[in-house]
């Protein structure tokens, strides 16, 4: 079973890199740069007023506030609200995580008001006590990446913004944004003091405890480097861009290949902090491999000088993802959409996916710009559709956590719906108020400029909206495959703050400082900001 499904995937991979290949040698005279995309991925015709526009962006802004004076009402400072209970819940180390993924949303959305409470707070965290248990790749990708982001916008386009009539008082916080920074990084570096130098995944700040025995995965060891390697850039102390560097040398380079790089570029999951040696081969760009793949293009837009490495790392595993995981459920051929795979054992191709991953049409469409590549382009256009279908098919317009698409493994209660759709619903059907795949439409829209990716984008928010709303924020609900969302759960995640709302924002909002400096809107040779995995804009080097 699994032979077959694995040469069927490679065939089409196959047929899809010809593709690519002869679109790569079209493009190749074309001027860097500019990448007239619509000569190979048509234009809808769409077109959104401006005054629709307008208002779109003034409704997500109000979203913004709903959840945010829920918070405020029952959950602050802890670090995000439980709506249904109305209380707070302290899933991400306590110190207060949607106040700090909070933050560059609300500036962004010029919200001054909200944006001086958030300051004033994080001014005063203590981040030297921590009673709950420490994830080193949350910690680093909300709170680090979100204080170091705010700062970026706040000393840089932002700055007149929030320093008004209380100018000094306002500067001195936006300063403390980077001493809390160093505050936070001084106090977790030392899980980075392993045999190998791969930091510890999990841990308590006060037993200062190191077990080289442990196991960290390549998202947990490849999602360090672009904040701490800001840190270090903004205040001249290298010591944190080594030792997250350092780290991730075990990925640029594999110790195992033959068990940790099952295709090129594409590698394992899981490794050994004593050595750096992988312990298995499956993987994709999904839970714990996903935001390394994406920090590798990443790392070159912030700063190619530096990370040639990465990129050419970054191409490895964009070429291996489209010869080896790209995936057309059978009854969709001849339609431009496409699902990655998934591997194990580093031979088959499960046609299995998830939300988390459903990133990855908006990441080969940053690799595309800032490569001037079609090919990577327009696959990531083709990966944008997959996606775009597990919401517009859903009956509560929002998509799943997980899916299938392989023709053997369909559940007998959705033949009917995978033969209308080609695709299925697997175990895990509910939503978490998970951006990838509006994040994913963000990309589409500023590459192509065509508005039917704001009107997915709407549609999609339109949908959360009337699913996930409560009295008092937004929240998880367990069962997308029902009109009505299921249950509701009763978690407003950090990240709603930090991602959906602020990709959401920025589809919409064509107007305002960020707009001007172009924050996010050009990503290619002109790029001047970088999105780290939890969507805070990093000002590139
Ligand atoms: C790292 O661990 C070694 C002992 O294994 C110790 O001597 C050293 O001080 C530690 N460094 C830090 C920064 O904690
Ligand atoms: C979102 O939901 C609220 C509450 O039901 C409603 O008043 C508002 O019009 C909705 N917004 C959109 C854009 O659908």
């Amino acid at each position: 079973m699994y032979g077959l499904r694995r040469s069927r995937a490679l065939l089409l991979g196959l047929v899809l890199f010809a593709i690519g290949s002869v679109m790569y040698l079209k493009s190749e005279n074309l001027t860097a740069g500019t990448v007239p995309i619509h000569q190979h991925f048509p234009h809808s015709g769409i077109r959104l007023e401006h005054d629709a526009v307008r208002y779109r962006a003034e409704a997500i802004r109000e979203a913004y506030m709903h959840s945010w004076n829920g918070y405020m009402k029952y959950a602050f400072p802890k670090d995000e609200l439980l709506p249904m209970s109305k209380r707070g819940g302290n899933s991400m180390s306590g110190w207060g995580a949607s106040v700090i993924d909070g933050i560059g949303t609300a500036v962004l959305m010029e919200l001054p008001e909200v944006v001086e409470q958030q300051l004033r707070f994080i001014a005063d965290i203590d981040y030297t006590q921590c009673e709950h248990q420490i994830s080193l790749f949350e910690t680093t990708i909300r709170y680090l990446g979100g204080m170091i982001s705010a700062y970026d916008l706040l000393s840089g386009p932002y700055a007149r913004f929030i320093q008004g009539a209380k100018g000094q008082k306002n500067y001195e916080l936006v300063q403390a944004l980077l001493k809390q920074s160093v505050s936070l990084a001084d106090a977790l570096k030392w899980s980075f003091n392993t045999t190998s130098g791969i930091p510890m995944p999990f841990f308590m700040l006060h037993e200062k405890r190191i077990k080289s025995e442990d196991i960290n995965n390549i998202a947990g060891v490849g999602t360090l480097v672009l904040e701490w390697t800001r840190l270090s850039d903004l205040t001249g102390d290298t010591q944190y861009a080594n030792l997250a560097q350092r780290a991730q040398e075990y990925l640029l380079k594999v110790e195992n290949p033959e068990i940790g790089e099952p295709f090129p570029g594409l590698l394992g999951t899981n490794l050994r902090l004593n050595d750096g040696n992988f312990l298995d081969s499956f993987g994709g760009w999904g839970a714990m491999g996903d935001s390394y793949y994406e920090y590798l293009i990443k790392m070159y837009a912030y700063d190619p000088q530096r990370f040639r490495r990465y990129l050419n790392r970054w191409i490895q595993a964009a070429d291996s993802t489209m010869t080896y995981l790209a995936s057309v459920p059978a009854n969709l051929r001849g339609s431009n959409i496409v699902f990655v795979g998934e591997y194990s054992n580093g031979r088959s191709i499960a046609m299995r996916g998830s939300h988390l991953a459903c990133f990855i049409g908006g990441n080969f469409l940053l690799g595309g710009q800032i490569l001037s590549d079609m090919k990577y382009s327009i696959f990531g256009l083709q990966l944008v559709e997959g996606c775009r279908m597990t919401y517009a098919n859903s009956p509560s317009k929002i998509g799943p956590e997980r899916f299938g698409w392989d023709p053997n493994l369909v559940p007998s209660n959705q033949k009917k719906f995978f033969e209308k759709h080609g695709w299925y619903f697997t175990g895990e059907i509910d939503y978490r108020l998970r951006p990838e795949v509006i994040e994913s439409y963000y990309h589409a829209y500023v590459v192509t400029k065509d508005d039917i990716y704001r009107q997915w984008a709407w549609e999609a928010f339109v949908a959360i909206n009337s699913t996930c709303r409560t009295e008092n924020g937004f929240t998880s609900v367990s069962d997308v495959s029902r009109e009505d969302g299921g249950r509701k759960d009763d978690k407003q995640e950090s990240f709603w703050f930090a991602e959906v709302l602020k990709y959401l924002f920025l589809i919409f909002n064509e107007h305002g400082i960020q707009a001007a400096d172009k924050i996010g809107f050009v990503p290619g040779k002109n790029q001047k900001w970088v999105f780290n995995t939890e969507a805070h804009p990093i000002r590139i080097y």
